[in-house]
């Protein structure tokens, strides 16, 4: 692989940036543009009316009844408090017909839980396509493919500041030559794949900043600074707030540009004369701030660098530009280093077309295939043999059979184990509020052993000092007492040695008596304890239990919960086993609207076969019997009235719709519009020399004509 040595750019990347990587290594002068000669700009601002006429919003009915059709979606499955709002090129009058279709979710009240979940489980079932959740985005959102009518949507939560600046652009574009001026560069930048936020290039959005502050910026002004000296109109949106006020008013300029000189003007200001160092594009000052001042100065490396690989670090600022009503929102941090590249190269590559008289066709020369409409939706069927048709169908309506019943079935199993999953949090819950009562029960238990322990150490320690029952004691002691206490037989008297012991014996007793009276009291105490440690251990065995009651009601409650412990582990297999679930019911949703489709598709096409079938069969028995039959012909197809019908939306038959379809179909409604108009000035000079006939009379006429 050969690198430069300059630019450090591989082959690659030299023929992806050609034109940039012209201007990095040889020292060539950027081309001025003030000397465009000005047969070239005329010929420019038709070639511009004429694109600007042919593209309008072609997907205006698709995108309102998508829109009809999403709301009633949401409204369905979120309820009425969910707002659905749309934004963007839709209600800016800035579409350029290829744009997405911008929707915002909010809701009254609380927002659900995992909306974004819901929302995307809702548009597979919905049979959309490229389905994509981004939940940690600044703004949350779901893009997706509506196959039906080819737009692409983006559904995003919350997103007020979006529709309060939709607002403020729909005023901007009040004026003709701004609004064509957005939608060419719009065009030019989406064409040249270099509108994509999410590809890491600058969104239309910021593309249409662009336009605005270049409106301001020329002499003199396009546009307004429609916020200042605006009534102010604070907003608080999360906690933040914004000032979304501006003046509405049409706005008199006094500048008399052509769009194709306003466009030139454009590349050239943000091309070659913008300086994106210092510079911040803000529409809300009307002209540029400087990088110094916002604190915006660019950090990091360059883009070069980037793709080079010489700096990996993070770029900041790199395009800076202000979002009118966030100002600590630059619209070029989604710009990565191949998309500022991108941008670079498409910046020098107008240039240069632009100074050589290059065509707007050829400037906007698409980078990557555009998904074209076919030109015909039966294309691969017209020679396809009719029994070949109808096994095909039989068997996408056998396919369809199977996917649908694979659904239900997968739709079932999905409930149950959602509904498996529920009984076993239940079980859960429950087994946890058993285990805290048994955890309870033991936190008493400790303390009460122990003191039936100590009890046991007091009694059974005085016991082996006294063996002889209190009892006995007791009657020892009041047989001592008595003895020592009785009448003095002074014939008999005791001598003193032996009425010293007895007294010793005595006092013996005494202390005995005493020891056993607490051996006792310590039984007693014993006795009690235990009897409390026993009612304890019961309760003990109780809770086991009650758990072992959990599981086996959780078991009969759904048998195919048997084996399985309700614990945390338990939990998740169930859920990645529901996830997996899901995106298989997915698939198959998918498969069905595909199947669907194509058989809606063999079974209109075997419709106007047949009709043909018809008509042509009538034909030749008239022809047979000589034109003798009275029944009616069928309508000759005049293919520009049908062209005429379906650019006006009026509703054509099935014969109509193949006539149309195999003379170029949809596409050529637009290239048939020069014939129509021709066709309309033939009929109009018709009618207004048959009008002159009537009302001047013949003579008149003839002899005029003899004159
Ligand atoms: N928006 C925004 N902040 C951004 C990008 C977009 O607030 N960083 C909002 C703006 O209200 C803008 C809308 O989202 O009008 C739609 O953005 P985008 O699709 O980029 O612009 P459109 O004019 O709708 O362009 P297109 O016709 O190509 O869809
Ligand atoms: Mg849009």
């Amino acid at each position: 692989m050969s690198v430069c040595n300059t630019t450090g750019l591989s082959l690659e990347q030299q023929e992806r940036w050609p034109y940039l990587y012209r201007h990095l290594i040889e020292d060539i002068e950027v081309p001025d543009l003030s000397s465009i000669e000005l047969t070239h700009i005329e010929t420019l601002d038709n070639e511009l009316s004429d694109l600007i006429k042919k593209i309008g919003d072609a997907k205006a009915t698709s995108r309102e009844s998508l829109t009809k059709h999403l709301k009633g979606l949401l409204f369905r499955r979120f309820g009425k408090n969910a707002v659905v709002e749309a934004f963007g090129s839709t209600v800016t009058n800035l579409s350029i017909g290829t744009g997405d279709l911008d929707l915002c979710l909010s809701f009254k009240g609380k927002q659900p839980a995992k909306v974004l979940k819901k929302l995307s489980g809702l548009l597979h079932e919905e049979g959309m396509e490229n389905i994509q959740s981004i939940p940690k985005a600044r703004i949350p959102i779901v893009k997706f493919k509506d196959p039906r009518s080819g737009l692409d949507v983006d559904i995003s939560l919350d997103n007020r500041l979006a529709i309060h600046n939709s607002e403020m652009l729909k005023s901007y574009a009040q004026e003709g030559r701004l609004q064509r001026l957005v939608q060419m560069v719009k065009y030019w930048a989406s064409r040249r794949g270099i509108n994509n936020a999410f590809e890491g290039t600058l969104s239309s959005y910021a593309w249409t900043l662009l336009s605005i502050q270049h409106a301001q910026l020329v002499q003199p002004p396009l546009a307004p600074n429609r916020q200042k000296g605006a009534k102010s109109n604070q907003v608080s949106i999360k906690g933040v707030t914004y000032d979304i006020g501006f003046n509405n008013e049409r706005y008199p300029t006094e500048n008399n540009q052509s769009l194709a000189s306003l466009l030139i003007s454009f590349f050239e200001r943000f091309a070659t004369r913008w300086d994106w160092e210092n510079m911040v594009v803000s529409i809300r000052n009307g002209e540029a701030l400087t990088t110094k001042a916002k604190k915006w100065q660019h950090t990091g490396p360059l883009p070069l660098e980037v793709v080079t690989g010489a700096d990996d670090g993070r770029m900041e600022h790199v395009m800076p530009i202000e979002d009118p009503f966030n100002h600590e929102h630059d619209l070029s941090r989604v710009v990565r280093a191949e998309g500022a590249m991108s941008i670079q190269n498409e910046f020098m590559r107008i240039i240069e077309l632009l100074s050589e008289g290059t065509t707007w066709k050829e400037i906007c020369e698409p980078v990557m295939e555009l998904e074209e409409e076919p030109n015909d939706l039966f294309h691969d069927l017209r020679s396809t043999p009719a029994n070949e048709i109808a096994q095909r169908l039989e068997e996408l309506r056998a396919n369809l059979e199977v996917v649908e019943t694979q659904i239900r079935e997968l739709v079932e199993e999905r409930q149950n184990s959602n509904e498996l999953l529920d009984l076993l949090r239940g079980g859960m819950r429950e087994a946890r509020n058993v285990r805290s009562d048994r955890q309870q029960i033991l936190s008493e238990l400790r303390p009460l052993s122990m003191k039936v322990q100590e009890m046991r150490e007091v009694r059974d320690g005085i016991n082996q000092r006294i063996a002889i029952p209190t009892n006995r004691i007791k009657q020892e002691m009041m047989r001592i007492f008595e003895k020592l206490t009785a009448e003095v037989d002074i014939f008999n008297a005791p001598n003193l040695g032996v009425e010293r012991g007895d007294f010793a014996y005595f006092f013996e007793l005494q202390a005995m008596y005493e020891a056993s009276l607490k051996s006792n009291e310590a039984h007693q105490e014993f006795i009690r304890l235990r009897r409390e440690q026993n009612q304890e251990y019961r309760a003990l065995k109780k809770t086991k239990k009650r758990e072992e009651d959990v599981l086996t009601r959780l078991v009969e409650s759904n048998p195919a919960l048997e084996g399985i412990h309700p614990n945390p582990k338990s939990v998740k297999e169930f859920q990645k086993n529901a996830k997996l679930l899901q995106r298989s019911i997915n698939e198959q949703y998918s498969t069905k609207h595909e199947l669907r489709r194509e058989i809606g598709r063999l079974e209109a096409w075997q419709r106007i076969s047949k009709r043909k079938q018809r008509d042509s069969d009538g034909n030749r028995h008239r022809t047979q019997r000589n034109q003798r039959s009275r029944r009616p012909r069928a309508p000759e197809v005049n293919i520009n009235e049908v062209r005429q019908k379906a650019s006006s939306g009026d509703s054509i038959s099935l014969n109509e719709l193949d006539a149309l379809l195999s003379k170029g179909g949809i596409a050529s409604i637009g290239s048939s519009d020069r014939q129509k108009q021709q066709q309309k000035q033939r009929q109009s000079k018709k009618r207004s020399s048959r009008k002159i006939d009537i009302r001047q009379g013949r003579t008149r006429g003839r002899k005029e004509s003899r004159k």
